[in-house]
């Protein structure tokens, strides 16, 4: 019998993450022996639980809010892009019980436009990013990698979008919260990286009225899977793109890492996870 793989996820609350539900699908589609849980980790004892994770015969884990950018002093190694961004969220143990950090997170969401949008390339024209949280600077990395050469980082705290733009030099050009509606105008892609949308939260407020019709426009919000601001674009004839996509894709380079087998994101996964938020 092949030894019996454990992984899972951290964070700080963790019954909202949608990861165990598509590790274990994939545990079961591909007959492997092991298993994804959901962990529970205070915040003061994320070092502590980083640092079992070999001693408990883990693999590796995610980290999820908000112990993204903390764990970046807990493991041994780190991917140059989990240096740009400043935050990990996969941990892989290695053979000898070494703890290397990556963040696929910006992999993740390049690839979840390409699956609706194959032909999309982050240079292929300006981009107009909402937000400048973390979600915003794992993409803004990925992004920049792929030759992005302008990314238009609207934020309601305009300081924090500058100092993006100081960090990441001038493709990105900060601009004023109520300049939104005019900047999206003519950005072949438009990316919404706050939590406006999100259940629990009021929707995006933003005026589409000058968005060219060729724009593609995502989310990152998966909870709904269609937020009001893509149900707005998809009624204008848009092309929208929901965040459920950059869960999944960056799911399966750490699958693939902690299980040696790269899977699939097939209809019947996107299902299982869909039918989480109905329950
Ligand atoms: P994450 O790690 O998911 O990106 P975060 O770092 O807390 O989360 O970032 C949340 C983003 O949503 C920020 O860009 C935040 O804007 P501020 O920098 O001004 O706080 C944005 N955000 C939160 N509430 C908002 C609101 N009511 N209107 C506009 N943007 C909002």
């Amino acid at each position: 019998m092949a030894d019996f793989v454990l992984a899972g996820v951290m964070g700080w609350p963790i019954a909202q993450s949608r990861s165990p539900v598509m590790h274990n699908y994939w545990i079961e589609q591909y007959r492997l022996n092991g298993r994804y849980v959901p962990l529970a980790v205070r915040p003061e004892r994320l070092a502590d639980a980083i640092r079992g994770l070999p001693a408990l015969g883990f693999r590796g884990c995610n980290l999820t809010m908000p112990h993204k950018q903390y764990a970046m002093t807990m493991v041994d190694d780190l991917t140059d892009t989990a240096k740009r961004i400043g935050a990990v969220n996969c941990i892989v143990v290695g053979e000898d019980g070494k703890l290397s950090g990556t963040n696929n997170d910006g992999n993740g969401y390049v690839l979840s436009v390409q699956e609706v949008v194959p032909q999309w390339k982050p240079s292929d024209g300006p981009i107009a990013m909402l937000g400048a949280g973390g979600a915003a600077r794992a993409i803004i990395v990925a992004l920049l990698e792929r030759g992005a050469s302008e990314i238009r980082l609207i934020n309601r705290t305009f300081d924090k979008a500058e100092r993006l733009a100081k960090d990441f030099g001038s493709a990105i050009k900060a601009i004023a919260w109520d300049k939104r509606g005019d900047a999206i105008a003519d950005v072949a892609l438009l990316t919404n990286a706050t939590n406006q949308g999100m259940t629990g939260h009021p929707p995006l407020e933003i005026s589409l009225d000058k968005l060219s019709s060729k724009t593609l426009v995502s989310d990152l919000v998966y909870v709904p899977p269609e937020t009001p601001l893509l149900t707005a674009a998809k009624a204008r004839g848009n092309v929208t793109i929901g965040g459920l996509g950059m869960l999944l894709h960056q799911a399966r380079p750490a699958f693939q890492a902690w299980f040696d087998v790269m899977p699939d994101i097939t209809p019947e996964l996107r299902t299982a996870i869909m039918a989480t938020f109905n329950q």
